[in-house]
């Protein structure tokens, strides 16, 4: 007879094979091999139990685990022939183990499905990944600590509506950049928490019939509990979702910061340098320098977008309890975890490495009269209403604007025109220098806040 369906695992009820379109749609074993470490060691959890619950004989848990050992490390030496007529990471593992070892490699299965399986797989993949990627954060949140640190005297202009507001550091512009970035780094952490459960023992959807220990396997695992619901565990993917969302989030953060750096390295700036490493050349225009690291992290920012949304998508129309629909998880997840890891890792090599051009942010925080609050502020020191303050400033704004220069080179005798309040003691108020210091509270500019939120945040890391 020749007919292969009896050789799927699954094949005692067919009557023929998938035809081989069908199986290319079926299998998943292209990309979801990448999660065999996290499959044998669920397997081998999930043996163990059972030798300790009995149903297992102890030389069919050792030969179980040797053998799983065996291929793990077949694996990862890539001297294993993955199957696609295998479909997927389980059944390629698990007939491998059946034929190095025999019928124990038949009795793994027991009391378990593919469907507690994958989901278990996939969270533990998900936990070994976040604590990747938090780790990859606290690289870029060092560089920017770094960074902060020796720009914390630095002055350029801050932006609202990308125009000239009021002065702030450097310094504390990275500061704003690190706390995205802890913030990113708590989100994941709070996933990680949620996420961390044991799906196994839920079997297909409704729990198995063998005197299963869940929290044996859950401890062996590293999970701080097991799942309530069987057949929500089975459907759930709610832990993927999260991380996408993190993912999607943390690049969106990146994405803002490439976007300034973009706009920092052109010449019309002139705030930053990127090293050459960073950057690359244009085949036709030999002057030219692109800052293509910031720009590929704000393009791939795209996709990582777009994963989300597919997995939104995914599981929106899903009944309970396991739907194959599922399978189509994996995609999207690994091209944004793949995507995330890259981005931040060239992120914690550049950020060490952009050079400031301080006289040039100095001077473009000097143009659009950037210290004219500090006047209405110094004004309303002396007595007058905030609201006539701003007043009188905006006329004295104007006068310098038709003069051409900044209100800090108005003379004392200018000054007054708009305020007989204006003395001396004026300019010092509204130099750069002046301003920044002015802004002495926590959360504010001044050069010694910063420092100050600075190591706070060495001290929180
Ligand atoms: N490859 C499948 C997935 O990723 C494993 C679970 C298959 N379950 C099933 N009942 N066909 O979802």
């Amino acid at each position: 007879m020749s007919n292969s369906a009896n050789q799927k695992l699954w094949g005692g009820r067919f009557a023929e094979s998938p035809t081989e379109l069908v199986e290319r749609l079926s299998e998943s074993v292209s990309f979801d091999a990448r999660l065999y470490r996290q499959d044998i060691r669920g397997s081998q959890a999930h043996a163990r139990m059972l030798g300790k619950v009995g149903v297992l004989s102890a030389e069919d848990v050792d030969a179980i685990v040797k053998g799983l050992d065996g291929i793990r490390a077949d694996i990862d030496a890539g001297h294993f022939t993955w199957k696609t007529a295998l479909e997927d990471v389980h059944m390629n593992i698990e007939a491998e183990l059946t034929a190095r070892i025999g019928d124990a490699g038949k009795r793994l299965h027991t009391g378990r499905s593919r469907n507690d399986q994958v989901a278990t797989d996939l969270r533990l993949y998900v936990r070994d990944t976040i604590d990747e990627m938090v780790a990859l954060i606290d690289a870029v949140s060092l560089g920017l600590l770094d960074l902060a640190e020796r720009e914390a005297d630095s002055v350029m202009p801050g932006f609202t509506h990308m125009q000239i507001a009021q002065p702030v550091t450097f310094g504390h512009h990275m500061m704003a950049w690190h706390e995205q970035i802890v913030r990113d780094k708590t989100r994941l952490l709070d996933a990680r928490a949620r996420l961390n459960l044991l799906p196994l023992g839920s079997a297909a959807l409704a729990g198995t019939v063998y005197p299963i220990d869940r929290q044996f396997v859950a401890e062996q695992l590293g999970f701080d509990g097991i799942t309530e619901n069987s057949l929500d565990t089975v459907s759930d993917r709610d832990f993927a979702l999260e991380f996408c969302f993190a993912a999607s989030l943390i690049l969106v953060h990146l994405s803002r910061w490439s976007e300034e750096l973009i706009l920092w390295a052109s010449p019309m700036f002139g705030f930053v340098d990127l090293p050459d490493r960073f950057c690359t050349g244009s085949s036709i225009m030999p002057q030219k320098k692109n800052p293509d690291v910031p720009e590929l992290v704000r393009g791939k920012t795209g996709r990582v977008l777009g994963n989300l949304n597919a997995l939104l998508v995914l599981m929106k129309g899903q009944p309970l309890a396991y739907n194959r629909d599922n399978q189509e998880d994996k995609p999207p997840l690994f091209d944004s975890v793949d995507t995330l890891s890259m981005c931040l890792r060239v992120y914690a090599e550049m950020i060490p490495a952009i050079i400031v051009k301080r006289d040039n942010c100095r001077a473009a925080a000097a143009k659009g009269f950037s210290t004219a609050t500090d006047l209405a502020d110094y004004l309303v020191r002396k007595g007058l209403p905030f609201r006539d303050a701003h007043h009188a400033v905006g006329s004295t704004v104007a006068f310098a604007q038709k003069k051409g220069c900044d209100i800090s080179e108005l003379s004392l005798a200018e000054l007054q025109q708009f305020s007989p309040l204006v003395e001396q003691d004026v300019y010092a108020a509204i130099t750069l220098e002046g301003s920044l210091a002015a802004r002495n509270h926590y959360g504010a500019t001044a050069p010694n806040q910063v420092r100050a939120a600075i190591a706070r945040a060495r001290a929180r890391r």
